[in-house]
């Protein structure tokens, strides 16, 4: 949904995705060492994205983010399946561009923000998300930031953060 939240921890920030930067994303998100980390694994193409993006727009239970490093666009998370009655909402579409930018503590600093978030801007108390069982960048980045494992599903971990 279009929303106007934004954080910054040192030359690392979060804003509001735009629907430029999500065609950046999504660049990145189809390189095949990237999208293998994710639940549907399919090429998403100029098109595909524009439609997403609209539906997005129009979706209150969305909130995407860009990460951006030194103003650079670097990648993006999302809060989203917000549910107000419950103050529970699921946490994903991580990804950091491959490269230089990588382990430099980006997506750590990005997911204390996203949590800093929901809990102070959209008054969630409880964070989920899903992360396949051999994802161990993606697992020991979760774990530092206090999420802890709840179950399987479907050969996912399951993991939440009470915020
Ligand atoms: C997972 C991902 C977002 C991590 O981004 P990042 O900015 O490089 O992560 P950080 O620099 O914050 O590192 C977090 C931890 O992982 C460790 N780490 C990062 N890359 C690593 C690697 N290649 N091998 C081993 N450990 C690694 C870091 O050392 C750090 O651990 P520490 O806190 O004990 O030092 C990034 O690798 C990525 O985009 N992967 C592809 C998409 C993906 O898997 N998304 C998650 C889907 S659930």
């Amino acid at each position: 949904m279009k929303h106007d939240f934004r954080a910054c921890i040192g030359d690392i920030c979060l804003e509001p995705m735009t629907l430029e930067l999500s065609q950046q994303y999504r660049v990145i998100r189809n390189e095949d060492e990237n999208r293998k980390w994710f639940i549907t694994t399919d090429i998403v193409t100029w098109d595909m994205q524009n439609a997403w993006f609209d539906k997005y727009m129009k979706n209150e239970a969305d909130y995407m983010f860009a990460i951006k490093y030194k103003d650079i666009f670097s990648g993006g998370l999302a809060i989203y399946n917000v549910d107000k009655e419950k103050q529970k909402a699921e946490f994903g579409r991580l990804l950091i561009k491959q490269g230089n930018l990588r382990r430099n503590g980006i997506a750590t600093a990005a997911i204390k923000m996203a949590c800093n978030i929901a809990k102070e801007k959209m008054e969630l108390k409880c964070l989920y998300l899903f992360v396949k069982d051999d994802n161990l960048v993606a697992l020991k980045c979760y774990e530092s930031t206090d999420f802890r494992k709840v179950g399987i599903v479907n050969g996912m971990i399951h993991m939440d953060r009470v915020l």
